[in-house]
């Protein structure tokens, strides 16, 4: 019986098979990535892969690689990765994509930019028609008037809130900044433009859209896994398999 558990576990598989000796990888975060990196340090600790380096995106992924035995590096002492793998939480048709619900999105975008090669591993849930439909946009803040930053967003999108943990304190990034939550009830009409008016705001830190970014797409759904793969500028539907 498939589970979302075995679905993300065979996407990390084949992301595995992407891994050559000698490669600077980014170390990407959420639970997709964990399954990815606890296979890679197995592989690791079995020999079958050599000389690699992990840049982690966070701080949970840093340890968790340092725990299998993965050398870590910081990204200035790497300079250019050859690949990073990643998970996602919304895709849409174009690879744009939604990211940051593990609560990493700053870490992995800046990680991301510094690669060769950006390779993102889902399970079919994941794929959607249009970006914010099926998940909130999460918007990394300066934790500095956060109510406004929040009150701001809260105007473009149909809701947004500071997002908290259980006993209602602001979730703290590993950068020390706040996470706000925005929900767009019909999803969101044209993801660059909003990325855009995001990036143009003081308060935000980052935001969760990621898009024209992916290179690869491993897609693992009941039928199988697919790869999908596209040129960076053009578009390449869901349902394109190589
Ligand atoms: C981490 O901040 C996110 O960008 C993750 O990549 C994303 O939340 C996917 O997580 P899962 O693999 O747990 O669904």
């Amino acid at each position: 019986m498939f589970t979302n558990e075995t679905l993300k576990t065979a996407a990390a598989a084949r992301a595995l098979a992407e891994i050559r000796d000698g490669m600077r990888l980014g170390l990407g975060s959420g639970s997709t990535s964990t399954i990815f990196v606890q296979l890679l340090g197995q592989a690791w600790q079995e020999g079958r892969i050599r000389d690699i380096v992990g840049v982690p995106t966070s701080e949970k992924t840093a340890a968790l690689a340092r725990s299998l035995g993965i050398p870590l590096r910081t990204l200035p002492e790497v300079g250019r990765l050859d690949l990073v793998v990643d998970g996602a939480d919304e895709v849409a048709p174009d690879f744009g994509m939604i990211k940051g619900l593990g609560r990493a999105l700053l870490r992995e975008k800046i990680v991301a930019v510094h690669a060769d090669h950006f390779l993102v591993i889902v399970d079919e849930t994941k794929l959607s028609p249009r970006l914010g439909l099926s998940v909130p946009l999460p918007v990394e803040i300066v934790p500095f008037a956060a109510e406004m930053t929040v009150a701001w967003l809260a105007g473009l999108a149909d809701r947004a809130e500071l997002w908290c943990e259980e006993d209602g304190r602001p979730i703290v990034t590993d950068n020390g900044l706040y996470l706000a939550r925005c929900w767009f009830d019909n999803g969101i009409a044209d993801p660059s433009a909003l990325a855009r008016v995001l990036a143009d705001r003081p308060g935000v830190a980052e935001h969760g859209l990621f898009l024209d970014m992916a290179d690869t797409l491993i897609v693992a759904g009941r039928d199988g896994v697919r790869v999908l793969r596209r040129q960076k500028g053009a578009t390449a539907p869901h349902t394109e398999s190589v």
